[in-house]
């Protein structure tokens, strides 16, 4: 049958709470217009992360019950390190409370001064955590994973070349490279196999380590199945598997594709850097055996990485984010092609080309969204990448909106609401404005800054 069907039904309900137009621009003015300081209660569809938001299965809520509080050597963790490696063979797995914990053990020990750690395109956590260090984060994505609306089925590359270059003229700065799968910042775009061999390739001829940023793993090797050459009739474990295969190590958020409301871990084969990690794991998070997370957390990622890998969900979770895209793509609002794996990202500065880069049309469309349908997404843009470490600003690649889907949480009416929301939107997209900072933090400033919009 051509419907692809939720591969679940409902057994628990959460009420979703109606707003009215007046209730929504009251909120958001309150919230300094930024949709982070909004009560989540005043938002209808939040689309604002897929991180830690999706529902659990029932196995995942029993393995709560069965999470074991022991300080050392819970059973939990056992559970939790056997179903890590059964996926990802590291040797070392350490595990954190969430994806930027493990990103900030690594970047303390491998990050400092004069240090370059070069990615697809990091994050925005992964790169305050390398500045943060004195370190520089360097983007190499290929560039047709720039252009928003070209069709490419890994957008998410690393461009070898630059890759190549800036190892042979750096090398003795660069203690690791990185693949971040999906990549986030860019689209939620896919990296093949075929690319993470080529990085591996130049990594072992300059002799340094691969690690991968594996949030959305499964999600990407989903894509690989479908997309690349000759990997069609593959399990997506055993594609995960060599993926894990061709790097060194990796850093995770198991709020994605671990199918857990929070946690993460830290991997790798080597001793020494292992043992650096741990003892920064000890002085900042907790014991090894539990990194910052109760052993319930543990069980119900241990059950969320069995699940994530199954070709039933897969096939589900990818068509419902396509399902988003392709209704945005026909009511005719820019997106970035092909959908992404976890989201849909809306073009804002072809959708509002009349707001420069510097008066955020990513903002001002995220903001029209909450007020018209009480939607809330996220600015990927100018607000989140534009804010130099020295302070001074200047436009970012891209800037997008980005609608996230949480996993297994939305029906198809719900989706059904969010393209009539935003057709609605973009149909008067030519009298919305620009905003103004008035207040931000010196780094991670879209989680707290405060705005104001421009007059017209
Ligand atoms: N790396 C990537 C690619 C991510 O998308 C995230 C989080 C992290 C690292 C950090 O993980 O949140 O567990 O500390 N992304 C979320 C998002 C926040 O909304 O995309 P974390």
């Amino acid at each position: 049958m051509p419907t692809i069907i939720e591969p679940f039904r409902i057994h628990s309900v959460e009420p979703l709470r109606i707003t009215t137009a007046e209730e929504r621009h009251a909120a958001i003015a309150a919230a300094g217009y930024n949709l982070f300081a909004v009560h989540s209660d005043d938002v209808l569809i939040d689309l604002l992360t897929d991180s830690g938001t999706g529902a659990m299965s029932s196995e995942q809520w029993a393995g709560i019950q069965r999470g074991n509080e022991a300080y050392a050597g819970s059973p939990s963790w056992y559970r939790f390190e056997a179903a890590v490696k059964a996926l990802f063979p590291f040797r070392h797995v350490i595990p954190t409370h969430q994806g930027r914990a493990a990103e900030k053990i690594l970047m303390a020990v491998i990050g400092g001064p004069g240090r370059i750690i070069p990615n697809n395109t990091h994050f925005d956590t992964t790169r305050a955590n390398i500045e943060a260090t004195g370190a520089e984060a360097v983007d190499l994505v290929i560039p047709e994973g720039l252009d928003p609306a070209l069709e490419h089925p890994f957008k998410g590359n690393m461009d070898l070349a630059r890759l190549d270059a800036l190892l042979r003229e750096r090398r003795a700065d660069i203690p690791a490279v990185f693949v971040t799968i999906t990549n986030n910042s860019g689209g939620g775009q896919p990296v093949s196999l075929e690319n993470l061999r080529g990085v591996r390739a130049l990594c072992d001829r300059h002799q340094v380590p691969l690690f991968l940023d594996a949030c959305r793993f499964a999600e990407n090797a989903w894509f690989i199945r479908e997309r690349e050459p000759g990997q069609g009739g593959r399990e997506v474990a055993e594609i995960v598997r060599e993926i894990a295969s061709l790097a060194d190590g990796m850093t995770m958020s198991a709020k994605k594709d671990g199918l857990a409301n929070i946690g993460g871990w830290l991997a790798m084969h080597d001793d020494a850097l292992a043992a650096s990690c741990r003892n920064l794991l000890i002085l900042t998070e907790g014991f090894p055996t539990y990194g910052g997370l109760a052993g319930r957390d543990l069980d119900a990622i241990a059950q969320g990485l069995v699940e994530v890998v199954q070709h039933d969900y897969l096939r589900y979770r990818i068509r419902s984010t396509g399902y988003l895209g392709d209704g945005l793509h026909a009511a005719g609002i820019p997106t970035m092609r092909p959908v992404g794996g976890h989201a849909v990202y809306i073009d804002a500065r072809r959708m509002l080309p009349h707001i420069p880069p510097l008066q955020y049309p990513g903002q001002a469309l995220a903001v029209a969204l909450y007020e018209a349908g009480g939607i809330r997404s996220c600015e990927i843009g100018t607000v989140m990448f534009g804010r130099r470490p020295d302070g001074s600003e200047q436009p970012a690649a891209l800037d997008l909106v980005r609608l996230a889907i949480p996993r297994r949480t939305y029906t198809q009416s719900h989706i059904d609401y969010v393209i009539e929301v935003c057709a609605e939107v973009a149909a008067r997209s030519a009298g919305l404005g620009g905003y103004r900072i008035t207040e931000e933090p010196a780094a991670l400033r879209h989680f707290t800054a405060r705005f104001e919009p421009l007059q017209g």
